[in-house]
């Protein structure tokens, strides 16, 4: 499937994906999404925590992925940190985070349920191809679960400001993802124009999982200029 691009300035990203996702929250007040942490969506939820949150008010948020055994005050934390960066702001009548606290295994088996049905899967672009911690070596058939986590997800743990590096993590897996009516990957900055040219242009490989989204028959592509500077189409 070919996905639908969509480019805008750096200075223009945050506030035109914003712009999207009320409009589709206002289309489908009880929509189901799941949304990921990281640098690349913290202004559009900055952008989103200053705009009017009654649009939230009956929707379900679902996290994308944690660390495993990360304390609740570490800055890196997936589930605080959202939170803090759009939850708390924006109160949707639901948030799901990855409940950790009994065993690991149910933690997974009750997130994958939480994630079917999703009418909307909103995530990010790792520097290695991956989508979630679904890492390189996953598939489009990769289930909800435990991973070791790639040496390139350690060191942004560290850049969030992990007081320890984690050695695992948890992630909706993209068997899951692909499953979702609509599919929104966000993408900015020159640092990821190589990996998304190798996403959307190159073979699809397990090497780059975020290959596998182009499976998808509902994908957009939200890039920066800068992001999207080595796209040939
Ligand atoms: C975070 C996540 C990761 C990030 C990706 C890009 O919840 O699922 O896959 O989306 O590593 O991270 P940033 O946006 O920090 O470049």
């Amino acid at each position: 499937m070919t996905p639908t691009l969509h480019v805008f300035s750096a200075a223009a990203w945050a506030d035109a994906v914003a712009a999207a996702l009320i409009d589709r929250l206002l289309a489908q007040p009880r929509l189901r999404l799941c949304l990921p942490t990281g640098e690349t969506p913290a202004p559009l939820y900055a952008a989103l925590a200053s705009a009017d949150a009654g649009v939230w008010s009956q929707a379900t948020v679902v996290l994308l992925d944690d660390y495993v055994g990360l304390s609740a005050d570490d800055p890196a934390a997936g589930g605080p940190r959202l939170r803090r960066e759009i939850v708390d702001h924006v109160r949707p009548a639901a948030f799901i985070e990855i409940d950790q606290s009994g065993d690991l295994d149910a933690a997974v088996r009750r997130h994958d349920e939480a994630a079917r049905d999703l009418d909307l899967a909103i995530v990010g672009l790792g520097l290695n191809g991956h989508i979630g911690f679904n890492e390189p070596g996953s598939t489009a058939a990769s289930p909800t679960r435990v991973v070791d986590l790639h040496r390139r997800s350690r060191e942004a743990a560290a850049g969030y400001g992990a007081e320890e590096a984690p050695e695992r993590g948890i992630t909706i897996g993209l068997a899951r993802l692909l499953e979702a009516r609509e599919l929104w990957l966000l993408v900015t900055g020159a640092r990821k124009a190589e990996i998304l040219r190798a996403a959307l242009e190159g073979p699809e490989t397990p090497d780059v999982p975020a290959s596998f989204l182009r499976r998808h028959p509902n994908l957009r592509v939200m890039a920066d200029d800068a992001a999207a500077s080595l796209l040939t189409t």
